[in-house]
């Protein structure tokens, strides 16, 4: 079977996250590619056999930015499942994922969360050693994600055969209209302004590796100036704080970020993407 598991991730929890489900169908002699979602992303989806679809919650959604390509994209009526990580609050992260492909998909068969705390660079410092090399997510979560092939191909296997449609339709992630209401005051400017703020950069440290605006900013909001040294919009950035958390020398800061250490285990997991 050929599974293809899109995600988004600005600091690299949710590509963790990711990395450890594919992990999973991988010893079971399945293929997967693992699809970093940015913006303006397309992606043939023909020859895929299941879909994995994970976010992180972003003021209690799936970021907006995600939930637009994904609503564009074909599934070709195939199974599905969705996951995503969280600061501990995903409101109804799961269900806007859900929402955004059920009608292109086919089967749904079931969704995952990773609970943690936030990634963001000037938070991580707060956390043990232990949460703090997994991003907030606990061992707990990774290995749930590791075994959750498990249940997806249990149930596909189950409901090829004979359709559960009571057990179907209890997995159906919840929708919170509390939720709804507070995401709608989080626009992404809010978010922009609260997680990330505007950012700087320490020319003395940038050494022009471009790989914030090439490889790791997932909103086209880095572009490169004539010396390859980032400038940012600040219009597009969505606050994800990737660049400052993974920029290897340490170049970009806010006023948030200042002063605490560098945040860069999940470096390996966004710059192979
Ligand atoms: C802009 C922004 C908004 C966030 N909003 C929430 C939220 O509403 N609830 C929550 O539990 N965590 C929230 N978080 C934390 C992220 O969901 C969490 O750190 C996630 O694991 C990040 O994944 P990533 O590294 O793949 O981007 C937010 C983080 C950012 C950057």
């Amino acid at each position: 079977m050929k599974i293809a598991l899109l995600y988004f991730s600005g600091t690299g929890v949710t590509a963790k996250f990711a990395s450890d489900i594919a992990s999973g169908f991988l010893k079971t002699e399945h293929s997967v590619d693992l699809l970093r979602i940015k913006r303006k992303s397309t992606f043939d989806l023909t020859d895929y056999d299941l879909f994995g679809i994970g976010a992180p919650a972003y003021s209690y959604r799936a970021p907006r930015i995600v939930t637009r390509i994904l609503r564009k994209l074909d599934f070709k009526g195939k199974p599905f499942f969705v996951f995503s990580t969280s600061g501990g609050v995903p409101g109804n992260t799961l269900w806007n994922l859900y929402m955004a492909v059920y009608r292109k998909a086919g089967l749904f068969l079931g969704s995952i969360e990773g609970f943690g705390t936030t990634n963001i660079k000037s938070w991580m410092p707060k956390l043990s050693d232990t949460k703090r090399k997994l991003g907030g997510l606990t061992n707990h979560d990774c290995e749930m994600a590791q075994q959750f092939h498990e249940i997806i191909m249990g149930r596909l296997n189950r409901w090829q055969k004979k359709p559960d449609k009571g057990e179907m339709k209890s997995i159906i992630p919840d929708a919170n209209l509390g939720y709804y209401i507070w995401a709608g005051f989080f626009t992404w400017r809010f978010e922009m302004a609260f997680y990330a703020g505007i950012k700087f950069l320490d020319k003395e440290k940038c050494n022009s590796c471009k790989l914030c605006a090439t490889r790791i900013c997932p909103s086209g909001a880095i572009t490169l100036k004539r010396n390859n040294m980032p400038r940012f919009n600040e219009f597009l950035c969505v606050g994800c704080s990737g660049c400052m958390n993974l920029c290897p020398k340490d170049a970009i800061w806010t006023f948030r970020s200042k002063n605490h250490q560098q945040y860069d285990l999940y470096k390996e997991y966004i710059l192979k993407s």
